[in-house]
């Protein structure tokens, strides 16, 4: 559920038409959906009613300062991986407090800023790190909060890139051995066991991993809540959101006629399976959705440099390129191509959409059936709020595209498009070099 429609011809973010971004901004750029992601947060919610739930929207899929503001204001805390990423939620004036910090190379500096700033949580994916979270707590004279991350080797049925939850992943301590691991934790002076958690894999498109992860689990949340008295289960991200006809996938009717199987998860089903299993524990449940947040609630707007007919081939020449969103080249991944005016006068072409940069894998798709659009206009890749801009480079000294925030008929520049200047700015030729 998303808010990008065509009004009349023209392609719009609730109410602004975005080729007015495009015009005083530039391409390309990236452009959100204020109202999206308070829905998503709303129905996610809503979904998981009965259960003493917090919403830590995982930053990594998108963490510009103003996204982080919107959800701060509709009251998520964040999930955290790095000192970076923390430092982000203190800038844009959110609470650490309600945010937990995951992955498997923190730093000793890092444990420190998350403990000054009194962390919710840390999840622990090793014995070493709980040896090092211990060391600094030590230091700093508190008692460190962790959660364990239990790799239940459950297959999450993604791609392998994004797959967390089996055992041959780095992520977590198996279930057989994450009682040794508790037991050890509780012994150390600076560790508060506060909970448990565990994460399965990205872009989840069926509930039955999530079951099956959920009730692995659950028992064993229950024996750590009468031994050590933990206050908290994080069952983690991954629920997958529509990325084909990813425009017309605004009705329940479209969810509907989607074959039996192919149904994307709704909050309301992901609320449905899970809750009856969360319900009993008695534990606050945490939930650290990323993609689903804000994938729908943005796109990425880009011009037309060139249409190339080839040999058999046409290709479809764009301003953005696989610096911008490296999604497709990295995980062959799927985003919808749609012009920012329709015009169904027009023929269709078939083409590669393609990026100026120097190598084939600069391809975000084959063979796409677009309608047919010439240099200067402008076209959209949909589903892009979710792991674009935050996994952009500057590779063949492209500067980062700008982005933009619409609410309602309102819109401002939340990341200026980047400067010559500033790539540069920390680069120098050596005094042996002059
Ligand atoms: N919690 C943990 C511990 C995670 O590792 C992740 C994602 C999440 C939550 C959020 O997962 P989500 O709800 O967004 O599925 N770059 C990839 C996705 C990588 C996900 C990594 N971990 C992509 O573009 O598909």
């Amino acid at each position: 559920m998303h808010h990008f429609r065509y009004s009349g011809s023209d392609l719009h973010c609730e109410s602004v038409d975005l080729a007015a971004v495009a015009k005083l901004y530039g391409t390309p750029t990236y452009v959100y959906s204020a109202a999206t992601i308070a829905d998503n947060v709303t129905r996610l919610q809503r979904g998981l009613a009965g259960l003493d739930a917090q919403i830590c929207y995982a930053m990594k899929a998108n963490s510009n300062i103003a996204v982080l503001r919107h959800f701060a204001n509709l009251g998520c805390g964040f999930d955290l991986v790095s000192g970076g990423e923390l430092r982000r939620v203190l800038v844009a004036g959110a609470e650490v407090k309600r945010s937990v910090f995951a992955g498997v190379g923190k730093t000793e500096a890092e444990i420190k800023l998350a403990l000054e700033n009194e962390i919710f949580s840390f999840h622990v994916e090793s014995e070493p790190e709980l040896v090092r979270i211990n060391h600094v707590a030590g230091t700093l004279g508190v008692k460190a909060p962790i959660a364990i991350r239990i790799n239940p080797d459950v297959d999450a049925h993604t791609h392998a890139k994004i797959t967390t939850g089996k055992s041959d992943n780095k992520f977590g301590i198996p279930l057989k051995y994450a009682a040794a691991a508790y037991e050890a934790a509780a012994k150390y002076p600076n560790i508060h066991v506060k909970g448990v958690q565990m994460h399965i894999g990205s872009q989840l498109t069926d509930v039955s991993p999530f079951v099956e992860a959920v009730e692995k689990v659950a028992p064993f949340a229950a024996e750590l809540k009468a031994k050590f008295g933990i206050s908290y289960f994080s069952v983690g991200g991954g629920i997958g959101i529509v990325y084909r006809d990813a425009l017309a996938s605004g009705p329940q009717s479209w969810w509907d006629a989607q074959p039996e199987g192919k149904r994307p998860i709704t909050p309301e089903a992901y609320g449905a399976a899970l809750v009856p299993l969360l319900q009993p524990l008695g534990l606050k449940i945490l939930l650290e959705p990323g993609r689903f947040m804000v994938g729908n609630a943005g796109v990425l707007v880009s011009r037309v440099e060139h249409l190339k007919r080839g040999a058999g081939k046409n290709f479809l020449i764009v301003d953005a390129a696989m610096n911008d969103l490296v999604r497709p080249a990295m995980y062959e991944s799927f985003h919808e191509i749609v012009p920012l005016r329709r015009d169904t006068s027009r023929r269709a072409l078939v083409a590669d959409v393609v990026g100026p940069i120097c190598e084939s894998g600069d391809c975000f798709a084959k063979d796409r059936q677009l309608q047919e659009v010439g240099e200067g206009e402008l076209i959209a890749f949909l589903s892009a709020g979710a792991y674009g801009y935050a996994m952009a480079s500057r590779y063949n000294s492209r500067t980062m595209a700008a982005e933009v925030l619409v609410q309602g008929s309102k819109f401002e520049l939340i990341n200026s498009r980047e400067s010559f200047e500033h790539l540069v700015a920390g680069e120098k030729v050596p005094a042996f070099l002059k």
